[in-house]
């Protein structure tokens, strides 16, 4: 079964760097290399700290923003359950861990008001929100010029985007980042 299982997670792993390297958007080799494998560490380290399913923690981590390399950005949350729940299915993962998955999946994102009910779904979306301190030049960046923002307009968006991620981090993820949580609302301010 464990065995089973390491390949399950070898083939994600595969599944996502295809899905990063052939997209049509050169960014997301970077986003995948610098961005999601972060995810996937933090993550880890997480599960490890809380005793969580680590397995389906590593797994969401790898999954969780796999609709955007091709392009659907809009409810990206939902888009990526439904395709990683595809992914899954089709390798005969356990059902009750796919479920569990999902709801990482579709309540990752800052921005996602309900309750996130299980702890693999809180340990992703902490990750998420700390991989964004490690890459606020990155995000400068992209707000300037993929969305066309002066500086002043991008440092405001991204300092609004850390402190939401902030709120929502579980206190083990705080502990991880509040140095560099301090440092960045200092820096951007
Ligand atoms: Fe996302």
């Amino acid at each position: 079964m464990a065995a089973n299982n390491n390949n399950i997670l070898k083939k994600v792993i595969q599944v996502s760097k295809k899905y990063h390297y052939e997209s049509k958007e050169e960014i997301f080799k970077e986003v995948f290399e610098q961005h999601i494998k972060q995810v996937v560490n933090y993550s880890k380290k997480l599960a490890r700290k809380l005793s969580a399913d680590s397995e389906v923690c590593e797994i969401a981590a790898w999954l969780y923003d796999i609709s955007r390399p091709v392009g659907i950005q809009e409810n990206h949350s939902n888009k990526s359950a439904d395709i990683a729940k595809d992914i899954l299915k089709q390798l005969d993962y356990d059902k009750d861990k796919i479920k569990n998955v999902k709801h990482c999946i579709k309540t990752h994102s800052a921005d996602y008001n309900g309750k996130r009910r299980t702890v693999e779904a809180k340990i992703l979306a902490s990750s998420d929100a700390l991989s964004h301190l490690d890459r606020i030049p990155e995000l400068l960046d992209i707000f300037c010029q993929t969305n066309n923002m002066s500086m002043m307009e991008a440092k405001r968006l991204v300092l609004d985007k850390v402190e939401k991620g902030w709120k929502l981090m579980l206190p083990e993820a705080k502990e991880l980042g509040k140095k560099k949580y301090e440092a960045v609302k200092v820096l951007l301010k």
